[in-house]
């Protein structure tokens, strides 16, 4: 590809809403927080579900609740020391409690000994610093005595003694919290549903939080579409075929493989494992919401924060290669991804490669510069005309010399 090649390419458009919501594609990197009684005894986020727990085995934790270590500040100290630009809080997770001062229900953290709205002492800070603040809840409610349970995923197996199912008194009391969390804690830059396993559709939700909060972005977990995809962990396995992201993504994973709460016994990801991955996301166009879970004393686990910090020493190098337009992939090669903003074109490497060279087919153009952001070491790039095999033609190429072996999410800053 030569550089009028590269300037002529069409614009992968970015993707706007053309209102308040645009700050989606401009912050892009995002805290994801888990956090509710689960932490107290550290096993999972859906620790009555996955254990099939009775309420009473698992409510009372309330009564545990006192995270006297919390300080939003120090959260919000390091997700910006890792470059991340807004938060997801869990208001309220599929065991049905509330992390704010909910005048709809007593099972909530104003009625535990901390006694304090966690959620509204968050939401001053992020106001305080500018920080947008999205707000995660679940649509499965553990707790709720009109929730209508019949054994579908995070479901209870049915109603239990005191219960009263009734979806449509269920819905109203979501409505209702949802109308709570829109108008009591300031701005609220998205609503991001969980578990819809009722499958119901219902436009007057989003009608709702649109009117109350018009830079909300909503994802596509709730009761319609939404405004974006939410592909989590590595499950939807049809996204690594996609190297432009069609419509507005924000993938989510969590530091720890095994859980998005706190858990005791976590397996850590590998700094190298979330390099890539936010790197297959965010060249691709897609925002990235990366959990930690804090501890029931209200701190971020001391291993969250050291990968977390890893990760963000990474970040802050490259970060003007994750950010610029996705390109798709310019090259034979599915390995590779680029991004690029004017004549300056980002090769995004995603896998480990067989050797010292990364070969850029068809591009015979010699940038002027090629800088590997990870180091700010210049690279050799040459067009190299490589010895022809046997069935094929000559092989021109743009040949990169210099990415150290093992570099996790290399990312090449190509100046042409
Ligand atoms: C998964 C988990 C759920 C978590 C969510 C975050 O669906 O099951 O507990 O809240 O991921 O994306």
């Amino acid at each position: 590809m030569t550089r009028r090649e590269f300037t002529r390419l069409a614009a992968v458009g970015p993707l706007r809403f053309g209102d308040g919501r645009d700050w989606f594609f401009q912050r892009r990197f995002g805290l994801f927080v888990h956090w509710g009684l689960y932490s107290i005894r550290g096993y999972h986020e859906q620790e009555l579900y996955r254990k099939r727990l009775k309420r009473e085995e698992y409510e009372p934790l309330m009564r545990q609740f006192d995270p006297v270590k919390y300080r939003p500040a120090e959260w919000l100290d390091v997700m910006e020391q890792v470059g991340m630009q807004y938060v997801c809080f869990t208001t309220k997770h599929i065991d049905g409690f509330c992390m704010w001062d909910s005048a709809e229900t007593d099972y909530k953290v104003t009625r535990t000994p901390y006694g304090r709205d966690v959620l509204k002492m968050l939401a001053d800070e992020c106001r305080r610093r500018d920080v947008p603040l999205c707000l995660y809840y679940s649509v499965v409610d553990e707790h709720q005595k009109n929730y209508p349970h019949s054994g579908r995923p995070y479901e209870l197996a049915g109603p239990q003694a005191g219960d009263e199912p009734d979806l449509a008194a269920y819905l109203e009391y979501v409505r209702r919290q949802v109308r709570e969390l829109c108008t009591g804690y300031g701005k609220v830059s998205g609503i991001w549903w969980d578990a819809n396993v009722l499958q119901v559709r219902d436009a007057s939700m989003r009608a709702m939080i649109r009117a109350l909060q018009p830079s909300a972005v909503i994802n596509n977990r709730g009761f319609d579409d939404g405004d974006f995809g939410t592909p989590e962990r590595d499950y939807d396995r049809g996204i690594e075929g996609v190297s432009v992201f069609p419509k507005p993504t924000e993938a989510c994973e969590s530091v720890g493989s095994q859980s998005w709460g706190f858990r005791k016994d976590e397996d850590y990801y590998s700094a190298s494992y979330l390099k890539r991955s936010i790197q297959k996301t965010m060249a691709k166009g897609g925002n990235y919401l990366l959990n930690a879970g804090p501890k029931a004393d209200g701190t971020l686990p001391e291993k969250a924060v050291n990968v977390l910090g890893e990760v963000g020493r990474w970040y802050k190098a490259v970060e003007e290669g994750l950010t610029a337009e996705p390109a798709g992939r310019l090259t034979q090669d599915a390995r590779l991804l680029f991004t690029r903003r004017n004549k300056t074109v980002y090769l995004h490497i995603t896998a480990e490669f067989e050797s010292e060279a990364i070969l850029l087919r068809p591009m015979a153009e010699r940038p002027l510069k090629a800088t590997l952001l990870n180091t700010g070491k210049e690279l050799e790039a040459e067009v190299a005309a490589l010895p022809k095999l046997w069935n094929q033609t000559p092989d021109r190429c743009l040949r990169l010399r210099g990415v150290p072996e093992g570099m996790a999410g290399a990312v090449v800053k190509l100046e042409f």
